[in-house]
């Protein structure tokens, strides 16, 4: 059986991959602030043995009691997913930085804070991977979401230097970019100037991005772009930066 933590589990792309796990016969913990919301996830699992945890990823001291139940409970483990994540919209004129800091903080400090601390297990699991959720958004800013795609690039970054950090721990490191995702994820983000929220209708599901977890964790992948348009994007950012600049635009739409 293989052990799985995942990271801002309570809902969204966490959830679902928790589930998808779970279905596969992984043991698996769940990690996020919510307890209410952890333990009805925890609850509608198949299989036994799961465990809610309830911590901060930005929060030292909580994610340490966390990870000695962990250990505890789990002993070691085979799958890391660094999913919690936070968004937040303003253009860089209104920005608020306590906003700036705790996006960063969750979405950057947290997964270092969470690759430290999981690092002892993985080196006790059978063939470890850790997958982190990054963003398309990783390799191409976007207007309104300055701080968002920073935080992400900086994740995209994490990966490449733990990638061989780890590499002669063997443990597999992945940066998984997933596009526009259904959740609650821009209901959720702080929006103080009411910027437009992004078109879901040609959304991919969170069952769909989960499904990418999973493979990962069966055949490991340095990274894993979910819409390919948005990796040649990037590509085309480096090289041509204004021609990018002009197919964004006309692809998210709005007053860029
Ligand atoms: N939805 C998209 O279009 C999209 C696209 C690309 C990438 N992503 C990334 O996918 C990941 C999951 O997002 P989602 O779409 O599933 O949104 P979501 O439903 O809002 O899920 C975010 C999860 O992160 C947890 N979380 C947030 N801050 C946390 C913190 N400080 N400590 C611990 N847990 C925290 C939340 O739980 P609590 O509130 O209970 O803590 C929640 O479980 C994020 O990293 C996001 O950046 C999303």
């Amino acid at each position: 059986m293989r052990r799985a933590l995942v990271t801002g589990a309570s809902s969204g792309i966490g959830e679902a991959t928790a589930r998808c796990l779970a279905e596969r016969g992984y043991r698996v913990a769940l990690l996020a602030r919510r307890a209410e919301r952890l333990a009805e996830v925890l609850d509608s699992l198949p299989g036994a043995g799961h465990l809610a945890l309830r911590a901060d990823v930005a929060d030292e001291g909580q994610l340490a009691e966390a990870f000695e139940t962990l250990a505890r409970e789990f002993g070691g483990l085979e799958l890391v997913v660094n999913n919690a994540g936070a968004g937040y919209r303003a253009r860089v004129g209104e920005l608020d930085v306590e906003l700036v800091n705790r996006t960063l903080a969750t979405n950057v400090t947290g997964p270092l804070l969470v690759a430290r601390a999981a690092l002892p297990l993985l080196r006790r699991g059978e063939r470890p991977v850790l997958v982190n959720v990054a963003s398309v958004v990783g390799r191409r800013g976007i207007p309104g979401q300055s701080v968002y795609s920073a935080s992400k690039a900086a994740l995209v970054s994490i990966g490449e230097a733990l990638r061989l950090e780890w590499a002669r721990e063997g443990i597999a490191v992945c940066t998984l970019s997933p596009g526009l995702t259904s959740t609650g994820f821009f209901d959720a983000q702080p929006n103080p100037a009411r910027l437009a929220d992004p078109d879901l209708a040609r959304s991919d599901s969170a069952r769909a991005v989960a499904e990418e977890v999973v493979a990962l964790d069966v055949r490991p992948r340095a990274e894993r772009v979910l819409r390919a348009k948005w990796r040649w994007l990037g590509v085309l950012s480096a090289l041509a930066p204004r021609f990018a600049d002009r197919m964004l635009a006309k692809r998210i739409g709005g007053d860029w």
